[in-house]
């Protein structure tokens, strides 16, 4: 059943759309996500296997998602309540669970949004300027520790995105985004370019693009699998229906396999960049690659306080990353308001002001989790809300959601093989090939799970 919403409101360009979608796709997931959990899970074996998982899971996870928004011309929860072929059963249900991914992501990632804000204000200010490697470490540290500064860039975050979203798919979302996007593009090139002439570049690049077996024996092999797996549903938003609502506002001039692999293409390239970036960055100014969530904040202001007018392209830098994070932010509001819109009929700017006021209430604990809650350690160990946060969606929601995406997409008690690739390939452009259908409704199922549930028991049996 197709639910043809003449009144939904339409992306202007193709270009707009495959920015947009890329827009939500790009974030904070490949300049901050990308290389810490790279740098804590072995460098260039991890960069490996997480390339290889965005071939063979997030391609055709996409292409599902964008079918099932294009078809139904609604989100992936109304997608799941018209599409299903066998009324009995109540996709919608799981489906709704997954959805609250996109409230969970959001309740950590508008505070590290915060953070890139604030680091561009601090880098124009000249806050950082002159501060050497132990120095800028220090900052960051006593930054998270200010509950202020925490909550004030959190709600900073959340308020811009509401105002975007408020005015408008085409007029706020669609023109800001093709904008920010080219401008980061161009940054990240110019600033890959300095890094590898930074002293020691060549013992950064090595750790990053040369496979070293001892960091597997270190780690282990299915752990560094599970979290390349993750890091691939995260970097492209897979499974909460982020994607799937961009596919509602697009025609059918193209097929959606030529569609998905521009937008992986981008999204690569922007987190293989940052590597490029950032590593070279950790081994020239003595940062661990390893440290975790703060690895941007404490390496990169090395590489711009030794720039000749470093802190202007610092400034730049963590302005166009506070672009890419605000893009992610509004892409999943948009989810989150037009949730709102088709389901419970609200107008848009009521379901703006409910998603802003719920997020920025929601995201108090990740942003007093670095200070006045930071003796709770939901996670055991060093860990904070943060972390809790990430491991929800990361570990559980994305994952299990693309495997219902799946489910949904090839089961005959689902949308069905036929129907989702009669939408997939309706078009001009790259075709989904019909002689997966064993390897996408069989193989990638089991796969998922397998890593699921070993990811799973290891969280819990340490
Ligand atoms: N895909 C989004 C990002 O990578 C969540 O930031």
């Amino acid at each position: 059943m197709k639910n043809n919403n003449s009144l939904r409101e339409s992306l202007g360009t193709r270009l707009g759309f495959i920015l947009l979608t890329a827009g939500c796709a790009i974030g904070l997931g490949n300049i901050w996500r990308f290389p810490f959990i790279c740098g804590q899970y072995g460098g260039a074996i991890f960069v490996l296997i997480y390339l290889f998982f965005l071939v063979v899971l997030g391609f055709p996870v996409m292409v599902m998602e964008l079918s099932l928004g294009r078809a139904s011309r609604c989100d992936l929860f109304g997608a799941y309540k018209t599409l299903g072929s066998d009324k009995r059963i109540k996709w919608h249900y799981p489906g709704a669970v997954f959805f609250s991914g996109n409230i969970i992501l959001m309740i950590f990632y508008t505070t590290v949004s915060g953070w890139m804000i604030a680091y561009s204000l601090k880098f124009a200010s000249g806050t950082l300027s002159g501060l050497d490697s132990p120095g800028v470490g220090k900052h960051f540290g006593e930054f998270l520790a200010d509950p202020g500064a925490m909550i004030g860039f959190m709600t900073l975050t959340v308020a811009i995105s509401t105002a975007v979203c408020a005015i408008g798919l085409r007029n706020g979302v669609e023109r800001i985004t093709k904008i920010l996007m080219a401008g980061l593009f161009l940054l990240l090139i110019g600033l890959c370019i300095r890094a590898l002439f930074l002293p020691g570049a060549a013992e950064g690049l090595k750790f990053y693009l040369f496979p070293n077996l001892d960091s597997i024996r270190h780690i282990g092999l299915f752990r560094v699998v599970i979290e390349a797996m993750n890091q691939a549903f995260f970097t492209l938003s897979l499974g909460v229906g982020s994607i799937a609502i961009f596919g509602s506002y697009i025609d059918r001039t193209r097929t959606l396999p030529h569609e998905t692999l521009a937008i992986i293409a981008l999204d690569t390239t922007v987190a293989i960049l940052s590597g490029v970036i950032i590593f070279p960055a950790c081994f020239s100014f003595g940062v661990n690659p390893g440290s975790g969530p703060g690895l941007v904040f404490v390496s990169l202001p090395n590489v711009f306080n030794v720039m000749h007018g470093g802190r202007i392209w610092g400034t730049l830098f963590f302005l166009f990353m506070s672009f890419a994070a605000l893009t992610t932010v509004v892409a999943v509001f948009e989810n989150i308001i037009a949730f709102q819109i088709d389901e419970l009929k609200f107008s848009r700017k009521i379901a703006a002001l409910t998603t802003g006021i719920g997020i920025a209430v929601l995201s108090l604990p990740c942003a007093l989790g670095f200070n006045l809650l930071s003796h709770v350690h939901p996670l055991g160990g060093n860990s904070t809300f943060l972390d809790l946060e990430d491991y929800i969606v990361s570990g559980n929601l994305l994952p299990l959601g693309s495997l219902c995406v799946i489910l949904f997409c090839t089961s005959r008690y689902g949308w069905g093989w036929k129907n989702f690739l009669a939408e997939a390939n309706a078009g001009r452009g790259m075709r989904f090939p019909a002689v997966l259908r064993i390897y996408v409704s069989a193989v990638i199922p089991v796969l998922i799970l397998l890593l699921f549930l070993v990811g799973f028991f290891k969280q819990w049996a340490n």
